[in-house]
Order: C-alpha cells, then sequence, then structure tokens
C-alpha cells in the first residue's frame, strides 16, 4: 500500500472545500466531491454526472448537482451527530487511490457525553458505475446508544443555490426508497434510488417515510457499550442519457439488493485492471509518487469509459469550476496520458467533438466563417458557452468583459493536433475515417476563412486574438496560433491525400458538406505557404505576437516574496502592457511541433521566456510543459522545480483555487512531464526511444505505453534506458 493513500490527521474546516476536491471519488460516469456523509455548513455537496448540463444564467449551461446519493444523519441517543457541535476525539481520513476507497475514522463524544466510534466508508463502483456503495459502523464506548439513522434522496440539490430539477415522483416503503426527476430545461430525466441493510445485535426497525420532496428510510436500533452496529447503503441513478427508461433500469438494479462485500470484489479487480494499464511507478521519491498517482486518479475517476458524447471538463467532475465545461485542456493536456495509455478512452473523448461538430459549424457560421469553429467553452451541444462578463476577481461589483470565447481561437488546432497525434499512436484508421478526419478537415476550412490576406505584406495574418497566454488579449499574429494553423492545414491536405487513395468513398462524402474542391484545396495551401510565422533568424527568438517586445519589461525576481499572480498583482490591463507570461506560448508550441526549428531555436526562446514567465501563479497549465522542456534543455533541477510545482497544485492548493475542483491540465500534464521529460520518450517512426534524465533520487520510473496496439512496458533507470 505504499504510496496509494492520501491521507488527512485532522479536521480543518479552513480547509473544507479543498479536502472535498482532493477526496473526490468517481468512476467515469459520475463524481461525488469528498463531503462528510452528515454535512457541513459551508460545504459543497455535489454529485456530477457527465453530460447531464442544465441551462444557468451567465454560465449559460452547467453541470446540474444531482440528488445526493450519499445523506445520512445518525442520532445518538436523540442527538444528532455532527462535527459542528461536541468534541471530536480522533479523527482520520484516507482515499486509499488504489482502490478508490474513501474511508473516514472517527471518535465523537456528543455534547451529553456518550462517545462513539463512528467508521464511514464509500465507493462509486467501477465494475457497475450505476451502482454506488457507503458503509457506516457505529460503536458506542461508555454506555448503550439508541440509534436512529435517517437516510435520504432530495431533488432540491442545487448549484450554489440554483435549483435545477423538478420533482416528478417519489417512493419510500420499508425496502427502498426512490425518485425520479428532470432538469428543467435540458429535460434530462435522473431516477435515483437506495436501500438499506442493517446489521445489528438487537431487533432492527425499518420504515419508509414518504416525506413531499425527500424521500427517506428511517432505521432505529440499539447497541450496547462496545457493540457495533453496521449500516449499508446501495444507491442506483440512471438517466434517460443512458437507458429509454431510468425508472425501470434503476427498479430492476435496486431490486437485486447487491450488498458491499459482493459488489466490492469486483470494484476492486476493475481497479486492479486500471492500474495495471495505467500506473506510473517512481521509487526514490515518495512525494512525486504520490502526486502523479494522486493526478492518474483524478484523470480515471472522470475518464468517460461508456459515453462517447461526453468529454472531461476543466475541472474534471471534482467541483463548481468553470461549470464542467470543456476547454483545450482535454486535448492539449489530459489526452496524451489516454492515447498512449488508454486509447479506447481517448477515442470517446475526441468523439464527442465529433458530436459536437454542429456547435461548431454553427459558431464558424455565426462569425462569417466556413468549416467548424471550436467554443473555447463547450458543453452538452458544442456552442459557445464562455461567459461573457464576470464579477472582478478582487471586487465582485465590477465586471469583467471575457474575450475568450470571442477571440480565443486556437482551440480548433489543439483539436485538430489530438485527432492526429492518436491517429498517430493508434493506427485506428476506423476512428479517421469515420470521425476524425470530418474534425481535421472542417476545423482547416475554418482557418482557410479566417486568416486575413494583407496586400502590402503578400501575406497571411490573424489579428485580434488571445493564445495561450492569457494576459494579453486582442493581440495580432499569436505565434502559437499562426505556427499552429500552418501545420494544421498542412496536415489537412496530406489527410485529403491519404483519403483519395485509402477511401476515395468517404472523401466524396466528406466533399458533399465541405467544399473540397482542388480550388479550395489550392487556398488552403496558399493560406498554409503565406501565413505570417514569426522568427528572428538572428536571435533565433520567435515573438509571441506582434509587438511582443516592445512591451515593457518586469524583473520578477523583484517581486518576490509573493503568494497572487501578476494579474492580480499589477490589474489585468497593467500586465497586459508588460512582457510578463501567464504561460509560455512560444515553448508550448516547440513541445507540440519538437522538429520544427531545432536545438538551437528552443533553447533561445527558452532562455528568453523562462525569465519572463509567472510560473508559480499564472496558468497551472503552465509548469508541467515548462518541465519537459526544462528537461531537453539539460536543466533537471530547474525540471523538477516546474514539475512539483505541477505536483502541489491541488494537493497543496498551491492557487488557492482547488475548491472549486481538481486542475485536470495539470494532473495531465504532469503524467506528459515524466513520460516525455524525465523519461525523455520520443515516438518516432522508428519505434519509441527513451533518454533518461531523472532527478536526483529517481532511482526508477517504470511506466506503460500503448503504441500501435501493443503495450510495451518502460523501465527507466538514471541514463540507463531499457525498452
Ligand atoms: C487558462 C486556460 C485554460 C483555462 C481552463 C485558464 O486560466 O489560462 O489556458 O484553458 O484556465 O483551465
Amino acid at each position: 500500500m505504499e504510496h496509494w493513500i492520501l491521507g488527512e490527521k485532522a479536521f480543518n474546516v479552513e480547509k473544507l472545500r479543498h479536502a472535498e476536491t482532493i477526496f473526490t471519488i468517481g468512476n467515469g460516469y459520475l463524481s461525488t466531491r469528498g463531503v462528510f456523509e452528515e454535512g457541513l455548513a459551508g460545504e459543497e455537496r455535489t454529485t456530477f454526472l457527465h453530460g447531464v448540463f442544465d441551462a444557468a444564467p451567465v454560465v449559460f449551461t452547467e453541470l446540474a448537482n444531482a440528488p445526493d446519493w450519499l445523506d445520512l444523519q445518525l442520532w445518538l441517543n436523540g442527538e444528532r451527530f455532527n462535527l459542528g457541535e461536541g468534541d471530536l476525539l480522533a479523527y482520520e481520513r484516507h482515499l486509499d487511490m488504489q482502490n478508490a476507497l474513501l474511508t473516514r475514522r472517527l471518535t465523537w463524544r456528543s455534547p451529553n457525553g456518550l462517545t462513539c466510534e463512528l467508521l464511514f466508508e464509500r465507493f462509486a463502483s467501477l465494475a457497475q458505475p450505476h451502482q454506488l456503495f457507503q458503509r457506516v459502523q457505529v460503536k458506542p464506548l461508555n454506555g448503550a446508544v439508541t440509534l436512529q439513522a435517517q437516510a435520504s434522496l432530495s431533488s432540491e440539490a442545487d448549484n450554489n443555490g440554483l435549483k435545477h430539477w423538478h420533482h416528478l415522483k417519489q417512493h419510500a416503503g420499508s425496502e427502498q426508497a426512490w425518485l425520479l426527476c428532470r432538469t428543467r430545461e435540458s429535460g434530462v430525466e435522473l431516477a435515483a434510488g437506495f436501500n438499506l441493510m442493517v446489521e445489528a445485535k438487537t431487533a432492527v426497525k425499518i420504515a419508509g417515510w414518504n416525506v413531499q420532496g425527500r424521500p427517506t428510510l428511517a432505521v432505529d436500533c440499539q447497541a450496547a457499550a462496545g457493540e457495533t452496529v453496521t449500516i449499508e447503503k446501495q444507491a442506483v441513478i440512471y438517466t434517460n442519457r443512458d437507458t429509454a427508461d431510468p425508472l425501470q433500469s434503476m427498479l430492476k438494479t435496486l431490486a437485486s439488493p447487491a450488498r458491499w462485500a459482493e459488489a466490492w470484489p469486483a470494484h476492486q479487480a476493475a481497479w486492479q485492471a486500471e492500474w495495471l494499464r495505467s500506473d506510473v511507478m517512481i521509487e526514490g521519491d515518495a512525494e512525486a509518487q504520490l502526486a502523479v498517482r494522486f493526478s492518474l486518479y483524478h484523470l480515471l475517476i472522470a475518464a468517460p469509459r461508456q459515453d462517447d458524447r461526453v468529454s472531461i471538463g476543466a475541472k474534471t467532475l471534482s467541483g463548481l469550476g468553470y461549470r464542467g465545461h470543456v476547454f483545450w485542456d482535454t486535448e492539449t493536456f489530459m489526452l496524451p496520458f489516454f492515447t498512449y495509455n488508454r486509447p479506447e478512452v481517448a477515442r470517446n473523448l475526441l468523439s464527442y467533438r465529433w458530436h459536437t461538430l454542429p456547435g461548431a459549424r454553427r459558431k464558424a457560421a455565426r462569425n462569417g466563417y466556413q468549416g467548424a469553429q471550436f467554443a473555447w467553452e463547450s458543453a452538452a451541444t458544442g456552442d459557445e458557452v464562455t461567459p461573457t462578463w464576470v464579477p472582478h476577481f478582487a471586487d465582485s461589483t465590477r465586471l469583467v468583459r471575457i474575450w475568450t470565447g470571442d477571440i480565443e481561437i486556437h482551440i480548433s488546432a489543439d483539436v485538430a493536433y489530438a485527432v492526429l497525434q492518436y491517429w498517430r499512436a493508434t493506427g485506428d484508421d476506423v476512428f479517421m475515417l469515420d470521425r476524425g478526419a470530418e474534425i481535421v478537415l472542417e476545423t482547416a476550412a475554418f482557418w482557410a476563412s479566417r486568416v486575413e490576406w494583407v496586400e502590402d505584406l503578400k501575406r497571411y495574418e490573424i489579428s485580434d486574438i488571445i493564445g495561450p497566454d492569457e494576459y494579453h488579449d486582442h493581440v495580432d499574429n499569436n505565434a502559437y496560433t499562426n505556427y499552429l494553423v500552418r501545420w494544421h492545414l498542412q496536415q489537412a491536405i496530406g489527410l485529403v491525400d491519404w483519403l483519395a487513395e485509402h477511401a476515395p468513398e468517404r472523401l466524396k462524402e466528406l466533399g458533399q458538406n465541405l467544399d473540397l474542391s482542388s480550388a479550395a484545396l489550392a487556398g488552403w495551401q496558399k493560406a498554409a505557404d503565406l501565413i505570417y510565422c514569426p522568427f528572428d533568424p538572428q536571435t533565433g527568438i520567435i515573438e509571441q505576437f506582434d509587438g511582443f517586445f516592445e512591451r515593457q519589461e518586469v524583473d520578477l525576481a523583484a517581486l518576490e516574496p509573493r503568494d497572487i499572480s501578476v494579474q492580480a498583482l499589477f490589474g489585468i490591463d497593467e500586465t497586459c502592457a508588460t512582457q510578463v507570461l501567464k504561460q509560455p506560448d512560444v515553448l508550448m508550441l516547440l513541445y507540440m511541433l519538437p522538429d520544427l526549428l531545432g536545438p538551437e531555436v528552443l533553447r533561445a526562446n527558452y532562455n528568453y521566456y523562462t525569465p519572463r514567465t509567472d510560473h508559480t501563479f499564472g496558468s497551472s497549465l503552465g509548469p508541467s510543459i515548462q518541465a519537459v522542456m526544462a528537461c531537453q534543455m539539460g536543466d533537471v533541477a530547474e525540471a523538477y522545480d516546474h514539475f512539483m510545482r505541477a505536483a502541489r497544485a491541488d494537493l497543496r492548493d498551491v492557487r488557492g483555487n482547488a475548491g472549486d475542483g481538481i486542475h485536470g491540465a495539470s494532473a495531465g500534464g504532469l503524467w506528459q512531464a515524466v513520460v516525455f521529460g524525465f523519461a525523455g520518450l520520443r515516438l518516432t517512426e522508428a519505434g519509441p526511444q527513451v533518454s533518461p534524465r531523472l532527478p536526483a533520487g529517481w532511482k526508477r520510473v517504470a511506466f506503460t505505453i500503448n503504441w500501435r496496439g501493443q503495450e510495451l512496458k518502460f523501465e527507466v533507470m538514471p541514463n540507463e534506458p531499457q525498452a
């Protein structure tokens, strides 16, 4: 069990939301934050199901918080157990990441002096994703207890006060309780039910209370001092996204009550299989080992295995942050882990983009362009759902205009890049023909119509955009975007040639909805040939965007010590006027296209942009990629500092916002930092190669890569590559 356990030794109400996020459990169908069964003031109690979005003001749409399957109130000799009262004599909480099991063990003295040991456990079955299990053991220590437990389901679940559910039906008998509800606007029907099983030495009474809107089961029993009462709950959830009749499916599953002991082995076996393929072992660095497993755990509990119409939001399913919206974070940062480890999950995630092409076409058309333009923030339909105005982070009486939904356009190339990377890694021609090609070509058509011809300079440009570095907006010729657009157009032209040779019928079909005439393709070629890609041959430096070099220089070291971002310190417009980067666009570009310009150019840009980046408090997406780049520069100690920044992002709540949910991109980036950075894996046409640059103290790194259908196991020792 070494380095599999995330533990909490004391209860700290100040860190409540942070702990809820990191102790989230899930199974790729849903996730539930690490809230307490009995509730607590200030908690953020959420269960999110992939794809269950509903309309919301300002943010357009958000994941609707589902009825809470965890609720369990305990009354001990008439006193309600809760951590806000009485005394906590002992407390510990454990997330066993190997088995995705959350445990809380405590000793509580009630205000009237009854002392009890309580053990709470829960898991969301990976083997049967609609089934959720919870168990509590109560043992009075200093006297007999009359115990009443009440468990209920309620359609009053809300998102920060906004209610999404219409109550439709409910039932509470002595065997089970359930309810059926429907989201207000999107019409998702959800059926949730549960039963209780109690083990006690004395007689047990279970009664159903049909409280309106809150079907409840109540248990009454007794225990003498030293005796344990065990209450098990099995909850089941289905929606009409999974099945035509969610109520019937839910009732059917609930009718053959699975006990914890029966469900546990299958769940455990499913996780064992999961880790066999996905684990990354790091010997010699306990903190790094735990952090990498923590990141992979959170990616795995968010990974949709059964559904190809959903994707993983920037905050996974673990919090209200970004409302479940999907960004480039998925394709660029999280997807490589899946592509090279769990290609079937990667295929689902990319299929989500294919299913949302209609929304992307609408966005392109609305803006006057051809093809498909992916939304900066995307949800159920693929239509743009970035909020236009949000309250200022420091002064909520002021509104800030958010431009990313209008002009952060690189995501269309990022998605195409991910499709092509997946195809290269898997050789999955079927996916490419059915779905991938359409994504790559439609987005290429968007670019061909988006680039702007500048007659004086006889070149194409892209003006008024935002690159990945969001400290700078309304810039012209963002290098990351322009270079990637050129690459994307070249790849798309190559893909058309490939289709013409291997699947002419499919090419014809694609040509029915998209102009793939030779004139159109000549236009793509011209755009690829003539798009302006900034580069100074003298210095080797790529200017991040037009005029970047003229922006004000800032000595970041002189701002230390600080615990806020440069943008929070200086202000939004003031930071935009400087050369300080939220994340380094040019290095990101050179990471994605490593053969573009050679090692000297990489070094020149690394030296130039590294000291200009707000590494600790800028974007959480930056440090892991910066770690890979530092490895490539041979600066392993520096790489390790960046790696640790990513490793601690959520575990230590570096930015103070981990309570909003896991930074999924940072989690995915951490995997890339180990595999592509420290292990130095390169996937070449001649096959995979590693050139290790392990940090001091690392004795061994082991991981698995799926390359063109084969599982390759790597064991990397300092300066001793072995495949
Ligand atoms: C980052 C973006 C990212 C978004 C969602 C922003 O702060 O700058 O690159 O896509 O967060 O994680």
